[in-house]
């Protein structure tokens, strides 16, 4: 990463244990420049994910970097938290301290508007959450689209899902905005569950960060740590989750995507929400019958390494990696 730029990058979250994460890295990684953060409703309900979000950008010593509320509720579906997940508060009820300044002044969509138009280069749009602000963006104001290098959002499967067997709970959540942002004309990186559930820290580095004096890390260590009520499994190491999509915008040579033709079903039924991906090497009796369906090609994310992105983590939020322009990494 030699005398490279640090990428800009914009996060949209639901913080969210795992979103929390996400920014924990952002803010450290020298590799990018965090330059706003959109809340939404998902994890729990926006107002909460405002708090959360204001509340670990400071413990993060990232205080200053611009947080703005932006939808409370999904497009057409009713908004559907995931308490069981991520606690009553969304952030693993670990009491944390409540947030000292408040957000913006303005939603989430002028923010990320403001942002993006302002930034001297393109930005990375790193959605970690249901996609309503991006697809309001998107819709409100499409002349952003000349200034975003790239959207890497966590959501889809191309296997099974988890909010449903085969729907994933990000899109699943508000599938018609993810229809829109798949076919806003913007390249985007599906970073999806066959690679998310991949990458774990192991339960020494969990413990090691848990008993850090550094404010930031020890956060990081008692998220890692977390477990849902629903989870019975004894494993003490901990899952990466979002913070896996922000660390593949920092070092992509670890994802290894395809590109491929991908479509959000919308249709009611068990099918909802479900990111169809077809991986398929040949046109197939459909397409021969003449039933072609327009369909946008995306990166999906089909391998990961695992380890890689586990050991960039832990060197980020612990601050042992290497600025760019300090060699090579
Ligand atoms: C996604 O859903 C949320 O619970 C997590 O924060 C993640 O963004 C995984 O399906
Ligand atoms: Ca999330």
């Amino acid at each position: 990463m030699t005398g490279r730029r640090p990428t800009p990058v914009i996060i949209d979250c639901d913080t969210g244990v795992d979103d929390a994460l996400a920014l924990l890295f952002a803010v450290r990684h020298p590799g990018l420049d965090l330059r706003a953060v959109g809340c939404v409703a998902g994890n729990t309900d926006v107002d909460q994910v405002v708090r959360n979000t204001l509340t670990v950008l400071e413990q993060a010593g990232a205080g200053e970097v611009p947080v703005a509320r932006g939808a409370e509720r999904p497009l057409i579906e009713p908004p559907r938290h995931a308490h069981h997940v991520h606690g009553a508060d969304g952030m693993g009820d670990l009491r944390l301290p409540a947030p000292a300044r408040r957000p913006a002044g303005v939603d989430a969509v002028a923010l990320l508007r403001h942002e993006i138009l302002a930034c001297d280069r393109p930005v990375t749009l790193i959605p970690t959450a249901p996609l309503t602000n991006i697809a309001l963006l998107l819709r409100t104001h499409p002349e952003v689209t000349r200034n975003i290098e790239r959207i890497v959002f966590m959501g889809g499967a191309v296997a099974t899902g988890n909010a449903t067997a085969v729907a994933e709970f990000n899109v699943w959540h508000d599938p018609e905005a993810a229809a829109i942002v798949l076919t806003a004309g913007v390249p985007v990186t599906m970073y999806g569950l066959d690679v998310f559930q991949r990458v774990t820290v192991p339960a020494p580095d969990v413990r090691r960060l848990r008993e850090s004096a550094e404010p930031g890390a020890r956060l990081a260590g008692r998220l890692l740590a977390h477990r849902g009520p629903v989870t019975t499994e004894e494993d003490p190491a901990g899952g990466l989750g979002d913070a896996g999509a922000v660390c593949s915008v920092a070092d992509p040579d670890g994802l290894t995507t395809h590109r491929l033709p991908v479509e959000v079903n919308l249709a009611p039924g068990p099918a909802r929400g479900q990111t169809v991906v077809d991986r398929r090497p040949r046109p197939g009796e459909a397409e021969l019958h003449g039933e072609m369906r327009e369909q946008r090609l995306v990166d999906v994310a089909l391998d990961i390494d695992a380890e890689r992105y586990a050991a960039l983590y832990l060197a980020t939020v612990e601050g042992r990696t290497p600025s760019p322009g300090s060699g090579p990494s």
